[in-house]
C-alpha cells in the first residue's frame, strides 16, 4: 500500500486520540450542544482562527459533520475530551496532508485547566501519537503573535519557528500567523517516550 493511503487508512480507522480511559474520543452530531457551551468563552474561542464564526449550536454541528466528511476523506479528526460529568473541557482538531506526510493539531483546555502543565503534556502526547499512529513526518503549527502560551507550548517542546502567514478565518477575515514545525525524525531525538 502507498504511504499515502496508508496515511487515509489510518485517519479513517481512529476512534480515539491516544491510549487510556481518559483518550479523547471523536465528535459526533449529538456534542454540537456541549461543544458550543464549551467554545462559547472567548478564552477558548478567541485565539482559534479555524472555528466557525459566527459560534451558533448548527455552525457547531456543521463543524462536527465537516470533520467527519474530512475523516472518510482521510484528512481530517475533531475530538473531544469529557470530564466525569460528561461536560466537554477540551478539544483536539487534526488536518492532514496525507501527499506530505504532514498534519496540524488545533485545539484548546477549559481555561479552569490553564497554566498547569496540561496543555504542554497533552499536545506532546498528541504529537507523538500523530507521528506513530497517523504515520506523518511532519507537523506544521501556528499560532497568533500575541497567543504566548502556545508560542513557549512549541517553543518548549522543540518546533522550530518558521516565519509568519496570513490565516484566513470561516468568516474570510483574516489575521497574522507565526509558523512552527517539527520533522518525524527530530522529535523522537527529543521526546523519547
Ligand atoms: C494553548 C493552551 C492549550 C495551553 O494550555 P495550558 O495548559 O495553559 O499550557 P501549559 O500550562 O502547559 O503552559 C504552556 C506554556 O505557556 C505558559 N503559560 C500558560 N498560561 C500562560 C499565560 N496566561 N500567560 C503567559 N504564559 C502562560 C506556561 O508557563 C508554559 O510555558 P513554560 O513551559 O515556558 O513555562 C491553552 O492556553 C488554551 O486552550 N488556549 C486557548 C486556545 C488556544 O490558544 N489554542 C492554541 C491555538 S490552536
Amino acid at each position: 500500500m502507498s504511504r499515502i493511503n496508508a496515511i487515509r487508512d489510518a485517519v479513517r480507522s481512529v476512534t480515539h486520540l491516544g491510549d487510556g480511559p481518559d483518550a479523547s474520543r471523536l465528535a459526533g452530531p449529538e456534542d454540537a450542544p456541549a461543544l458550543l457551551a464549551f467554545l462559547s468563552d472567548p478564552a477558548v474561542h478567541a485565539p482559534i482562527y479555524t472555528l466557525p464564526r459566527p459560534l451558533t449550536e448548527a455552525s457547531v454541528e456543521t463543524f462536527i459533520t465537516d470533520h467527519l466528511a474530512q475523516q472518510a476523506d482521510g484528512e481530517g479528526l475533531l475530538f473531544v475530551r469529557e470530564d466525569r460529568d460528561g461536560a466537554i473541557v477540551g478539544y483536539s482538531d487534526i488536518q492532514v496532508w496525507p501527499h506530505w506526510a504532514a498534519g496540524e493539531l488545533g485545539g484548546a483546555l477549559d481555561p479552569s485547566l490553564h497554566h498547569q502543565g496540561r496543555g504542554t503534556a497533552g499536545a506532546a502526547m498528541s504529537f507523538s501519537w500523530m507521528f506513530r499512529a497517523l504515520h506523518l513526518d511532519l507537523i506544521c503549527e501556528t499560532a497568533s503573535p500575541e497567543n504566548v502560551p502556545t508560542h513557549r507550548l512549541l517553543d518548549g517542546l522543540g518546533f522550530e519557528r518558521r516565519g509568519e502567514v496570513t490565516s484566513v478565518r470561516t468568516d474570510g477575515t483574516t489575521r497574522a500567523s507565526l509558523v512552527w514545525e517539527a520533522m518525524r525524525a527530530d522529535w523522537f531525538d527529543r521526546h523519547k517516550d
